[in-house]
């Protein structure tokens, strides 16, 4: 049989089962390329087609994509309104060929606050996926760690859950992202060495990879090199490896 093996990018031995992407930079692009900071979030959302197509080829099986935080809405409408368009254009335009590769996407955040007609087709497109098992598409829209927390203490209240039966699990479990995996690497672009609010209790453990390039520019040698350096880390979890 051929060797399919691309000899740029060998098999990875130990790649991470979920990474999480804080895909900052778009704004800086479009800066440097004389262009409106809306066509930075179109380059950087352009980006994540080969992402994620790397993504199944490099072995990873879960993605999770800080597309809107909770503070974002502090951006100026303009911005706002279009970065709720491009998550709708997105959907629009990929959920046919998303699915026929497998994706299965999944929203964590608040879906409430965003338009019905966006509601409406994050709805669609999650349960039109929901079979699919090459790849799992976390998208983090109207998302903010500590407003996680806060969620899944309510729901453990509300649930007459007592306070000795409160554990780590548990408290897991009522996440936004209950039944996944903690992320193995958090991938953040733009050089900036912050969790803004990103993950922060499932990322306890998680390794770090920060990288100064903007996110429309990360291609694949670089996510490939990210990987590779996640490979090489010794996670001891706070104990020792002997
Ligand atoms: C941070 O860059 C990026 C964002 C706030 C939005 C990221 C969104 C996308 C890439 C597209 C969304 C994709 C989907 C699927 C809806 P920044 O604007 O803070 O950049 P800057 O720090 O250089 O100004």
């Amino acid at each position: 049989m051929a060797d399919t093996t691309n000899p740029q990018f060998p098999p990875l031995e130990k790649p991470p089962y979920h990474v999480g992407i804080i895909m900052d930079g778009n704004g800086r692009w479009a800066k440097m390329h004389g262009k409106h900071r809306i066509e930075g979030h179109k380059a950087g959302t352009e980006n994540l087609r080969r992402i994620l197509e790397s993504s199944v080829e490099f072995g990873v099986k879960m993605l999770t994509i800080y597309a809107f935080s909770t503070e974002n809405w502090k951006r100026p409408p303009f911005e706002v309104m279009g970065l709720m368009k491009i998550l709708e254009d997105v959907i629009d335009r990929e959920l046919a060929e998303l699915n026929k590769n497998g994706v299965q996407l999944r929203h964590i955040g608040i879906l409430e606050k965003l338009r019905p007609s966006i509601r409406k087709k994050v709805l669609h497109a999650i349960d039109m996926t929901k079979g699919n098992d090459r790849l799992v598409l976390n998208v983090a829209f109207n998302y903010g760690g500590r407003q996680e927390i806060v969620d899944a203490v309510k729901c453990v209240i509300d649930e007459g859950i007592p306070a000795g039966q409160i554990t780590e699990e548990l408290l897991s479990q009522h996440m936004y992202t209950a039944n996944c995996p903690d992320p193995d690497l958090i991938i953040r672009t733009s050089g900036e060495f912050r969790t803004s609010n990103f993950l922060i209790w499932q990322a306890a453990y998680a390794e770090y990879y920060i990288t100064p390039t903007y996110w429309p520019d990360f291609d694949k040698a670089e996510y490939y090199k990210a990987l590779q350096t996640f490979s090489q880390r010794d996670r001891r979890y706070g104990g020792r490896n002997e």
